[in-house]
């Protein structure tokens, strides 16, 4: 009967931004998950009914979870055993130099390779370089494993999670037929729409996803930097061009294009493309510089070299508490060159003791900046001038 052979659940990586919601929403759908996670201080974290990071909605479904038994935690990679369907959700991050490792995901499966058996679903959702579901492929039939390989790519934006991962279509793809229909009967659990296509197909829509939006971000950025050079604000003409007008409502306004995600996927992209990916390059170059941009505009209107600056908002986006690839601290090390002194603050980022709070940094700046829209600082009360390249306070973006 169809939906028989699915009971058991394993995510490798599942104590991650991503593997987590993931299990949560999958244990909540009736399935028994099985979180196995390499950091051991997430696994306890988890198994102690907390969420390691924040995410929306998840704290929730984690206790009912835990509560009921249908979610467990572990570091112990023989808990792969137990999975009728293993789900690869490790970090693929690119390296100093911007270069992928398309071996990431091959060595995490092959370091849990003697707990895989017969009749497993290998999911990979990780994001990956093209030819690594192939190069997975390989590795399964190099094993002699009856294993059916996917590759089905998580969308989600961070913080988002518990509803996209019910809202947002699951691509999924894989090279058998078997294949391609046990995962979608897997997502089926949670997805309301299963799109099939290839594993390259899949490979490349979600390079493309993440590297469209973050071109989109780009050509907002420069667009920014072009109105603000000319003395007009962006966010007033921003609003002029969406206003009833369709084809441009998507022009998004001016901000950090930042995170784990976007910078990375854009660059493996190009990697993939032998360097050769001009609107990548060339958004990387305007999204990374606009930290510096505005520093110059600083600069050039307050002596910033007798002024301390406060950083409000130290994670990559406003309501997270993630700063992996944040801008706001490319921000911090370029104001520290400029200015007399730098403070900076964020509620939700507690693991960073550098970081002062919001009261010390409004008693002691002179100049603030809005690193991280978080919610709270657009009622913040500031009696100092304030760069908002977000317009999260309403005042417009002109600096
Ligand atoms: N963060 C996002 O918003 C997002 C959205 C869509 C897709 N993705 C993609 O999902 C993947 C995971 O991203 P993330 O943000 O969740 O990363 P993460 O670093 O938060 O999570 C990865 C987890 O994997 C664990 N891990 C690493 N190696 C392991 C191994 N060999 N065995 C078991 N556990 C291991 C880590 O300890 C960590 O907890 C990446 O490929 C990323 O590009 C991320």
């Amino acid at each position: 009967m169809r939906g028989d052979w699915l009971r058991d659940v394993v995510i490798l990586g599942g104590c991650g931004h991503v593997g987590l919601p993931l299990g949560l929403a999958l244990a909540d759908a009736g399935l028994r998950v099985t979180l196995f996670d390499t950091n051991a201080a997430a696994v306890q974290t988890v198994r102690s009914g907390h969420m390691p990071h924040r995410e929306a909605g998840a704290q929730e479904v984690l206790e009912r979870t835990l509560a009921s038994g249908s979610i467990t935690a572990s570091s112990e990679p023989s808990s792969v055993q137990s999975a009728e369907c293993l789900i690869v959700v490790i970090g693929t991050p690119v390296d100093e130099h911007l270069n992928p490792d398309p071996q990431a995901v091959v060595n995490a499966v092959e370091s849990v390779e003697q707990h895989l058996h017969d009749g497993q679903l290998l999911v990979l959702r990780s994001t990956i370089f093209p030819g690594v579901t192939r190069m997975v492929e390989r590795l399964v039939e190099r094993l002699g494993k009856s294993i059916d390989v996917a590759f089905c790519p998580e969308r989600i934006a961070e913080g988002r999670a518990m509803d996209e991962l019910h809202s947002l279509p699951q691509i999924v793809s894989a090279r058998t037929v078997r294949g391609s229909e046990r995962a979608a009967e897997l997502f089926g659990r949670i997805a309301k729409t299963i799109v099939q296509v290839q594993p390259e197909e899949a490979e490349l829509a979600k390079l493309f996803t993440n590297s469209y939006r973050y071109i989109k971000f780009a050509a907002a950025n420069q667009l920014y930097m072009m109105a603000n050079d000319f003395g007009v604000d962006y966010e007033r003409v921003r609003e002029a061009v969406v206003q009833d007008y369709p084809r441009a409502a998507d022009l998004p306004g001016s901000g950090f294009a930042a995170g784990p995600c976007l910078l990375k996927d854009t660059m493996q992209l190009a990697a993939f493309n032998n360097n050769n990916f001009a609107l990548g390059m060339a958004s990387m170059q305007i999204n990374e510089g606009l930290p510096l941009y505005l520093v110059s505009r600083m600069a050039a209107r307050y002596p910033l070299d007798t002024m301390t600056v406060g950083i409000l908002g130290m994670a990559f986006k406003g309501e997270s508490d993630d700063t992996r690839s944040s801008l706001s601290y490319k921000l911090r090390r370029v104001l520290k060159v400029r200015a007399a002194d730098v403070l900076a603050t964020d509620p939700y980022v507690t693991d960073d003791s550098s970081l002062s709070t919001l009261e010390d940094v409004l008693a002691r700046a002179d100049l603030v900046v809005i690193g991280a829209p978080h919610d709270l600082y657009a009622k913040t009360e500031i009696d100092q001038p304030v760069v908002d390249v977000w317009n999260l306070r309403g005042g417009g973006v002109l600096v």
